[in-house]
């Protein structure tokens, strides 16, 4: 009998995660992993934030906890404790009851939730995300019934700054009630964010245009080190008085990657709207998973409630985000002393977990096959794949690379 299944075709992989996987079969000893965006110690290991460790034995031990079904909307403790580390204490939203949030299965059921409302309720159908982006935002919006996908411009790969220009001028262009995907801060993967006064320009054209704000804040913390600077972007839009979502991950900030918890931010102009909208949000997560899961929940809503935990915690975020600083300051030291061909300022100038290094994909092939160093095609690489003890031979591959591959780059050396 011939299978219903024949007409299933294999799909595209997952670039990101095909190449870890590579990195992982690789059996040579001085292989490198700067692919997926996860953060590795000095040593190169993954890290249980020891406040993590600290609460999920303090949540061990709680006899009083148990594993009955959370809210639709998750743990409330979590969501108003992520709400106000987005928008911060004061926030105006915040005390006039015109914020709440919404606990995710990580940054990307964030959005796909968030997306899934803006097209059942508002009815709307394009969504614009930057050229280059996260390759998921695409893949997310289409699922929730996104027709319209659109880039607008952003990275000029001549200057390897933002495109401001182009990037106001397709936004412009975009039609009313378009959603705009924007990375609250350390965009992925440039690492190359608006200055506060580009992010006046860019509200005022999405006000003028009424145009829909949708913040990806996957990096609160780890961009700068200071939880209050890398969410000013979003603050500043509340402070405004936009309406609009963002998607919070503590994958990054937390290390809890795979525990799947994240938030849904939503704000609004009138609190009468919250009601109705927190019964869609219920029916939208109920007809998807139903509920979230409750530890990282739980953990995130310990941390960030309790003023000692929250200082611990914000302390490992300091520590991650200088590592990081650290690694960039000593590669671009390093390229500059081999006397590497091209200019290495984008290195430091940019920031968060990813350096768009510009290099080619051709260079980045040479850069895997022969050096056994993995990182993706767009030549964007993880930060915290470097340590003291590989930062060298990563330095000099490159060198090496870009003298032996001269660049027909589409991210120009
Ligand atoms: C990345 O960009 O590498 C991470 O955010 C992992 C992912 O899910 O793509």
């Amino acid at each position: 009998m011939l299978s219903r299944f024949r007409v299933v075709e294999v799909g595209p992989p997952i670039e990101v995660f095909a190449v870890n996987e590579q990195y992982l079969k690789d059996t040579f000893d001085q292989k490198v992993n700067l692919s997926v965006g996860a953060y590795r110690t000095d040593e190169g290991k993954p890290w249980v934030l020891p406040v993590v460790r600290k609460t999920e034995k303090q949540l061990a031990d709680d006899e009083a906890l148990n594993h009955e079904y959370l809210p639709v909307l998750g743990l409330q403790a979590c969501s108003s404790a992520a709400t106000r580390m987005l928008l911060g204490a004061e926030s105006r939203a915040l005390l006039e009851g015109l914020a709440f949030g919404v606990q995710t299965l990580s940054g990307t059921g964030a959005l796909r939730v968030g997306a899934e409302f803006l097209h059942r309720q508002l009815k709307y159908t394009t969504f614009y995300y930057s050229s280059p982006t996260w390759e998921n935002h695409h893949l997310v919006f289409t699922n929730a019934g996104f027709a319209e996908p659109r880039q607008y411009r952003y990275w000029n790969s001549e200057t390897r700054s933002l495109d401001l220009d182009g990037f106001l001028e397709d936004l412009r262009a975009a039609p009313k009630d378009s959603v705009i995907i924007l990375h609250a801060c350390a965009h992925n993967p440039t690492g190359c964010d608006p200055t506060s006064e580009q992010w006046t320009q860019i509200a005022d054209v999405i006000e003028e245009k009424q145009l829909f704000p949708f913040f990806d804040s996957a990096y609160q913390g780890f961009a700068s080190g200071d939880l209050e600077k890398d969410a000013w972007a979003v603050r500043y839009f509340a402070d405004r008085g936009f309406e609009f979502v963002c998607a919070q991950s503590f994958a990054k900030n937390f290390g809890l990657y795979n525990e799947r918890v994240g938030n849904l931010t939503v704000v609004v102009n009138n609190a009468v709207h919250l009601q109705p909208m927190k019964s869609q949000l219920t029916l939208i997560v109920r007809g998807m998973y139903s509920n979230p899961p409750n530890h990282g929940g739980r953990i995130v809503a310990t941390v960030l409630n309790n003023p000692q935990l929250f200082e611990e915690w914000k302390e490992s975020v300091r520590t991650m985000a200088k590592r990081i600083l650290d690694m960039r300051k000593g590669l671009k030291e390093r390229l500059e002393k081999l006397g590497t061909p091209g200019t290495w300022d984008h290195i430091v100038t940019q920031i968060g977990m990813f350096s768009y290094t510009g290099l080619s994909p051709q260079q980045v092939k040479h850069l895997t096959e022969k050096y056994h160093i993995y990182l993706l095609k767009s030549g964007r690489i993880n930060m915290c794949g470097l340590t003291t003890k590989n930062i060298d031979y990563v330095a000099k591959a490159i060198h090496e690379t870009v003298l032996d591959v001269p660049g027909d780059s589409i991210n120009k050396i």
